[in-house]
Order: C-alpha cells, then sequence, then structure tokens
C-alpha cells in the first residue's frame, strides 16, 4: 500500500506478450490482497509459480489457549522466551483473537531448506535484536535495531540473520496492515502532520533473479496449519515487477514524536493499523511544557480496547520495575495508569528516552499456554500502596 514502485523489467503493457532472450513468454503473476480491490503488484516470472511437484501432509501449528476470557492485568517476561535453532521452531503465539495474532521469537537462524509464506495474515516483525536481511521475488530488505518490516500475507520470504542473537515481536493481522488513514491524503500521500513520510519507508533493492530447477519447499501457514509444498522453481525467478503490494520496513526510530503543552493522548503515537487495531510507537521525546504539565498519563479506563505495551528499550517513565521484552496487558473494562509514584516522579522533566511498541486489540484477546510460561506473578497487585 505504501507507494507505486518498479524493478527489474517489465512490458510497457500488463497482460501483453513479454519474452524472454529464447522467445518463449515469461509467467506474469497479478498478486493481489483484498480480493481484487486491494493493492496488488504484477511480477514476471521465468517459470509459473505453479509448478507443484509433491507436498507433506499438514500438521497443527495453532496455538493452545490457557486463558480464553481474561479481565485481570497481567505482565510477561518476553526475553525469558528461549532461543531455538530455526525461525519457524522460534516463533511462539502469546495472544489471540479473530483480528491478529501476537507473538515473540528469538531465532538463532533461518534454516535455508524452506522458504516461508504466512498465506491468511500480514505479518508485522519489530526487530528488537538483530540484524539481517529479508528475501523475497520483490528484492531485498536489509534490516536492523527498531526496524518494523511489514510483509503482506502470501509473500514467499527467507530470512539471514547476521548473528544468533536476535529478538523479534511478531504480530499476524487477518487484515492488511496500513499506515493510519488520518495522515494519508486522498491520493495516498502522507501528510504534512504525519509523524512519518515516505522517505522514511525502507523498499525492497538489490532485485536478483534466481534462474534454478530442483525441489523448492514452502512451508505455508493458513488457519492454524503447516503445509510443505515442494515446487520445481525457485520462487526468487522474477525478472522484474510493479504495484503497491510488497514489503517494507520502516524504523521506530524515524517515527517523529508530536508533543504538546500538556499530556496528548495515545492517538498521537500511532504508526500502524488494521481491522479491530492500532499500532503505536513510544519514542523518546520532549515532554508537555505547561509549567504545571503531569507529563504521565491519567488513569485511564479503556473500555473498548485491551491494550498491549511491549518494552523496548529505556525507562518507561510510567511503569515500575519493567525490563526490556517485557509486555504488560491491561484488558478492556478496567482501569489502569501509572504505577505508584510515577504521576510526582514525572512533573518538571523535561524528556523522556522510552521506547516501546503499543498494541491495541479493539477485541479482548485469549492468552496462550506460551504466554502463560512468562507471565509475571501477581501485576495486578502492582498499583496497591
Ligand atoms: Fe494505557
Amino acid at each position: 500500500m505504501p507507494i507505486y514502485q518498479r524493478m527489474g523489467k517489465i512490458p510497457q503493457k500488463r497482460h501483453t506478450t513479454f519474452r524472454k532472450e529464447d522467445g518463449s513468454l515469461n509467467a506474469e503473476e497479478v498478486f493481489g490482497t483484498a480480493g481484487i480491490g486491494g493493492t496488488a503488484s504484477i511480477a514476471y516470472h521465468l517459470n509459473p509459480p505453479t509448478r507443484i511437484i509433491r507436498y507433506d501432509e499438514p500438521y497443527s501449528v495453532a496455538p493452545e489457549i490457557a486463558i480464553e476470557k481474561n479481565m485481570k492485568p497481567l505482565s510477561f517476561k518476553g526475553f525469558e522466551i528461549e532461543p531455538e535453532e530455526d525461525y519457524l521452531e522460534s516463533r511462539k503465539t502469546l495472544f489471540v483473537n479473530n483480528d491478529m495474532h501476537i507473538g515473540l521469537a528469538a531465532p538463532k537462524g533461518f534454516s535455508k531448506d524452506y522458504f516461508f509464506k504466512n498465506s491468511d495474515a500480514d505479518e508485522m516483525i519489530f526487530v528488537h535484536k538483530g540484524t539481517g536481511t529479508l528475501k523475497t521475488m520483490y528484492g531485498k530488505i536489509p534490516f536492523e535495531y527498531g526496524d518494523y518490516i511489514i510483509i503482506p500475507r502470501g509473500t514467499v520470504y527467507q530470512i539471514d540473520f547476521d548473528t544468533e542473537d536476535n529478538r523479534l515481536l511478531i504480530v499476524e493481522s487477518f487484515s492488511p496492515i496500513r499506515t493510519p488513514e488520518k495522515y494519508r491524503n486522498n491520493f495516498g500521500q502522507l501528510l504534512e502532520h504525519s509523524p512519518f513520510c515516505e522517505r522514511d519507508y525502507k523498499l525492497p533493492q538489490d532485485l536478483e533473479t534466481i534462474e534454478e530447477e530442483g525441489e523448492f519447499k514452502i512451508m505455508s501457514k493458513k488457519q492454524g496449519m503447516m503445509y510443505a509444498y515442494y515446487y520445481k522453481d525457485h520462487p526468487f525467478d522474477v525478472v522484474g515487477w510493479d504495484g503497491y503490494n510488497y514489503p517494507y520496513a520502516m524504523s521506530i526510530h524515524d517515527f517523529e514524536p508530536i508533543t504538546g503543552r500538556i499530556h496528548l493522548p495515545p492517538p498521537i503515537h500511532q504508526h500502524f493499523e488494521g481491522n479491530n487495531f492500532v499500532i503505536c510507537s513510544f519514542v523518546p521525546r520532549l515532554y508537555d511544557y505547561h509549567p504545571d504539565a503531569i507529563p504521565a498519563p491519567y488513569h485511564h479506563s479503556n473500555v473498548d480496547s485491551d491494550e498491549l505495551l511491549y518494552y523496548v528499550d529505556g525507562d518507561f517513565m510510567s511503569r515500575n520495575n519493567i525490563g526490556k521484552g517485557q509486555i504488560t496487558l491491561h484488558p478492556s473494562g478496567m482501569p489502569h495508569g501509572p504505577h505508584p509514584g510515577a504521576i510526582e516522579r514525572s512533573v518538571g522533566k523535561k524528556s523522556t528516552e522510552e521506547l516501546a511498541v503499543m498494541i491495541d486489540p479493539f477485541n479482548p484477546v485469549s492468552i496462550t499456554k506460551e504466554a502463560v510460561k512468562l507471565s509475571v506473578d501477581d501485576y495486578y497487585k502492582s498499583w496497591l500502596y
């Protein structure tokens, strides 16, 4: 959805003959989203992306629910997720509803025995630790600490991690992940008051056309099942593509905070949205500058939304005893607010170094067994004094 892009060689007119050097036709693929009404790209493969050789029996990767209905404020130590050798094994789903799944991963690497595609969810991978390169048929996207990598559903990918020390926060959205509509004009361009602009997009680069025949295993996740299909052609055999549907990245460090004289509410931190959720970036910023301003947030009742905060770095001003990678879940229907002492502590402060990602699912989330393993005892009592 970001901006029109084209890479490599494409014919002047879509759906017309476009031949290889040997005179045979390239294989055109229209890759669309939301039926035919969403963003789309057109890619030209050396060979059709349909040549299936065989498949394995699917197996379930559906998250196991521990707490289906929850009313309690909870907290989870995300960095206690154990590192695992391979990317797919390392992905642990912690919270689910019908709109999205939210999880963490600490992969040591990505086995090159397979490619992965999420067939029914867009993915947002927030890179808390690690550097590397996302590889797709659209090109490569190098990533680093602080990047949000947005991968539209159906995109076949591999990741080259530079080291074994990686920590990821992963959102799977069953609707397209987009930049907030309020920041865009009728033409899709980001407006002057948007906290980021088109220059902040990290777009696919270095399109490499791989012509290789063999058996290429694509692991596809759909409806809680994992399928392995083996194809005759390398999935990155694209000579050119254009359109609006492709993976991209954007850094949390490029999010320019909006500040005011008195406390401004969370929508000013909004970075992305999907159906029934928003994702916000809390970044280092100057505090409210009214002489009597209270920079810490007021107590609030989020009656229509769960609130998940993932703490990345810095000293989170409204919380006590919160570490990197920790998650708090403040469920809808419960008032919550700064921890004891945090409001008084914030008065007169000029700035904050806090860095956090907030995910607000508008429908309540269920909590998985993987999440319960990380939970902090008696977090609900943390406001008592
Ligand atoms: Fe809140």
